[in-house]
């Protein structure tokens, strides 16, 4: 860092660990920009984030959504006091891009370069959007790469990993049972407008990781494949019934024929089964997030993450952290999805603590611990 500078460091985050390319722009605590071009619409087809796809967006977004930042912040880069980039977690080719990309921005400007965990920059969005992060806190990070629950004692230098997801990540089970529906991609607001006109209490499907047993194993991890099962088991049986009630011949291996599942599919309850795998994937978060917060003493609750922009999850934590007398934070949504702006953020937190910059010599991490908020300098 440049001993001339003595405003608030003003920090470029880079962010490409999915299928978000952000570029975001701080001041401080100050937000200044936050530019973000997704390919979601290209993974549309295939249900799902498609690695090498993400790759390529990313390398053609970088340079247009860089400049928009640049442009929104009126700066050009030679304002700029320090680059934070996502290191992992994520996917290794599309974090990859983002790396080289931040290193030739470092080294063609000169400025030093943070390379930073994602998920402490989920935590770190909180600053952006109200000024400061109470802590200890513990927070749910919920999207379609992760479901983490995080107590965060001090952003920068103190992160635990609770507990995280087994299997599917929360996001990813929306994504998988909306394909299962019928309801295409992104599955997550698919399912909730599904829901609105269904019964959450319809069917009792699974909450993951929930029986007296598991809860001593793995208390705050949380598992959505057997949800996704079951779902999908729901599905096949509701099937079979309706064919077999309206006559249509059924083989031994319960196989329907084309017609008889056709007409079958189109008799099942989506509002109903929208509903109930909502409810049991919100009610399985939220339960063990505050769980975490009862028995770890701490009033706090940090929510983060695109399932954040779920009606249903932001409900029924708003009802029960109130019941608890738990404090719910939950930052603006463009700062709870993949951003540039939240690593900017963590950024300028590494360098108010005075860290030493990472330099050039590190690689992308697909599973960098949220234990370390960034990679320090030869580590
Ligand atoms: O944080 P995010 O934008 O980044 C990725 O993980 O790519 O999260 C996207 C995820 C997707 O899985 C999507 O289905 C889910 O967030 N999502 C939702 C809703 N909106 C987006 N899940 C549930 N309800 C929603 N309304
Ligand atoms: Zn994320």
């Amino acid at each position: 860092m440049n001993d001339t500078v003595h405003h608030e460091p003003i920090v470029l985050g880079i962010e490409s660990s999915c299928d978000e390319t952000g570029i975001g722009i701080v001041q401080g605590t100050r937000l200044l920009a936050n530019a973000v071009a997704s390919s979601m619409d290209e993974h549309a087809r295939f249900g799902g984030v498609v690695p090498e796809v993400a790759a390529r967006a990313h390398v053609q977004a970088f340079g247009p959504t860089l400049r928009q930042a640049l442009d929104t912040a009126g700066l050009g880069i030679d304002d700029v006091d320090a680059i934070a980039v996502t290191a992992g977690p994520g996917l290794a080719g599309a974090l990859m891009v983002g790396v080289a990309a931040a290193k030739g921005l470092s080294l063609g400007s000169g400025k030093p370069l943070y390379a930073v965990n994602h998920l402490a920059g989920h935590v770190g969005a909180e600053i952006l959007d109200s000024g400061s992060l109470a802590t200890p806190t513990v927070a749910l990070l919920v999207s379609g790469g992760h479901t983490s629950l995080l107590l965060v004692r001090d952003l920068v230098d103190d992160i635990e990993l609770l507990g995280e997801t087994i299997d599917d990540a929360a996001g990813e089970a929306f994504d998988k049972v909306a394909r299962l529906l019928g309801l295409g991609y992104p599955g997550g607001p698919r399912i909730q407008r599904a829901a609105a006109e269904g019964d959450p209490k319809a069917i009792r499907f699974p909450r993951g990781l929930s029986t007296a047993k598991d809860l001593r194993a793995h208390p705050y991890d949380f598992s959505f494949s057997g949800l996704k099962t079951a779902v999908a088991r729901w599905v096949s049986l509701a099937e079979t019934r309706a064919a077999a009630d309206a006559g249509h011949p059924i083989d031994v291996g319960g196989e329907l024929d084309e017609a008889a599942a056709a007409a079958a599919r189109a008799d099942l309850p989506i509002a109903d089964i929208a509903a109930s795998f909502q409810e049991a994937v919100v009610d399985v978060l939220v339960t063990k997030a505050l769980a975490a917060c009862e028995n770890l003493g701490v009033p706090r609750l940090l929510l983060g993450g695109g399932v954040v922009a779920n009606a249903r999850l932001r409900e029924v934590a708003a009802e029960r952290c109130a019941a608890a007398g738990v404090e719910l934070r939950i930052p603006d949504l463009s700062l709870c999805t993949d951003n540039g702006a939240m690593i900017a953020s963590l950024g300028a937190q590494l360098v108010a603590a005075g860290k030493p910059p990472t330099g050039l010599a590190f690689g992308a991490d697909s599973t960098l611990p949220v234990t370390e908020s960034y990679l320090a300098p030869n580590a």
